[in-house]
């Protein structure tokens, strides 16, 4: 098949690029970037953010797995927070436009990043794909974000909506710097540590996102989370466990606000959410305990 992805030189992009190419896909890569070289990719094509141009050109696609987003990382300004939704609802509206435009040239399968902060904060409640969407900044920029991407569903395209939780890999996301905030003891449970935290290992997100592009079955949201989410207080003790090293004094949640801002407010939020789609469509992970993804990644 021929994929594109965007985002793809990001840190799911890129491993996506690189386990696709495996399968013997060739890989179209839309990038910001000027110089056009993309890790993985056969072929790279502009992507314009912003504006009134195309925002891109999806001619002979078969899948379009659209990543690109500006970072959750950071303090969470009011210009940041336009920077994070413009850059998800206003794009995938120009990404969708542009598949409309290019008709039956255009790929069939539309897979559109998300995250499980569409369910919000939502304590010990099991969540599946099912369940009902929840509130605040995150929650409606996924939901703003996912009814974009639907349209395209209007004009017989597939889409796939990418539930993701937190990615735990080498090279990007989280567990970088959980890794030397641990290391330099400063690590330690949030709050009361009893907040669910959906996780998954990035061999597992970029495995889903393969038997989802292949797979006619998905269709709609899908959680990419591994099977058991674990609870704050575990995932602390775990990678504590793991890199040998003591935890520091809880971190009380009032705190992490006055440093982090609303970002911190996120790390206080709960999602015990399970991948039932994935497992009803027979999807086997690699990683189903998180002792044994993250010992994968030191
Ligand atoms: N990693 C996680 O744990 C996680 C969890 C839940 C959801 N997600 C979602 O999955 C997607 C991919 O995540 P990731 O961790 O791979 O992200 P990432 O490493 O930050 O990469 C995102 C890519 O998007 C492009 N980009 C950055 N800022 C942009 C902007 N303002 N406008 C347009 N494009 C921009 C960049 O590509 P170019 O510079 O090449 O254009 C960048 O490489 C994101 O949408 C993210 O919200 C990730």
């Amino acid at each position: 098949m021929v994929i594109g992805i965007t985002g793809a030189s990001g840190f799911i992009g890129k491993a996506l690029a690189l386990a696709a190419k495996e399968r013997g896909h060739r890989i179209v890569a839309y990038s910001r970037k000027k110089n056009g070289n993309v890790p993985h990719a056969d072929e790279t094509r502009p992507i314009q953010p912003t504006g009134d141009k195309p925002a891109l050109d999806p001619s002979g696609l078969d899948a379009l797995v659209h990543l690109a987003g500006e970072t959750v990382y950071g303090y969470w300004t009011a210009a940041k927070k336009q920077r994070i939704r413009d850059s998800r609802v206003d794009l995938t509206r120009r990404v969708v436009d542009a598949i409309q435009n290019c008709k039956e040239d255009g790929p069939k399968t539309l897979l559109c990043a998300s995250g499980t902060g569409a369910y919000g904060d939502r304590g010990d409640e099991i969540l599946t794909e099912s369940s009902k969407r929840g509130w605040g900044f995150l929650a409606d920029v996924c939901a703003e974000w996912e009814r974009e991407a639907g349209r395209a569903a209007t004009f017989g395209v597939r889409v796939v909506y990418l539930r993701t939780g937190m990615v735990v890999g080498q090279g990007g996301g989280a567990w970088p710097l959980l890794r030397r905030v641990f290391s330099l003891r400063l690590g330690s449970r949030i709050g009361d540590g009893r907040q669910w935290v959906p996780w998954i290992h990035i061999d597992d997100e970029v495995g889903l996102i393969l038997d989802a592009i292949e797979n006619l079955g998905y269709n709609g949201p899908i959680n990419l989370t591994a099977p058991n989410p674990v609870t704050n207080a575990e995932m602390t003790r775990t990678i504590a466990n793991l890199l040998n090293t003591s935890t520091f004094i809880p971190v009380p949640g009032f705190a992490l606000k006055l440093v982090l801002g609303e970002l911190g407010s996120i790390a206080l939020e709960s999602a015990r959410a399970k991948p039932e789609v994935a497992l009803r469509n027979g999807y086997e992970f690699k990683y189903t305990d998180l002792e044994h993804a993250l010992a994968m990644c030191v």
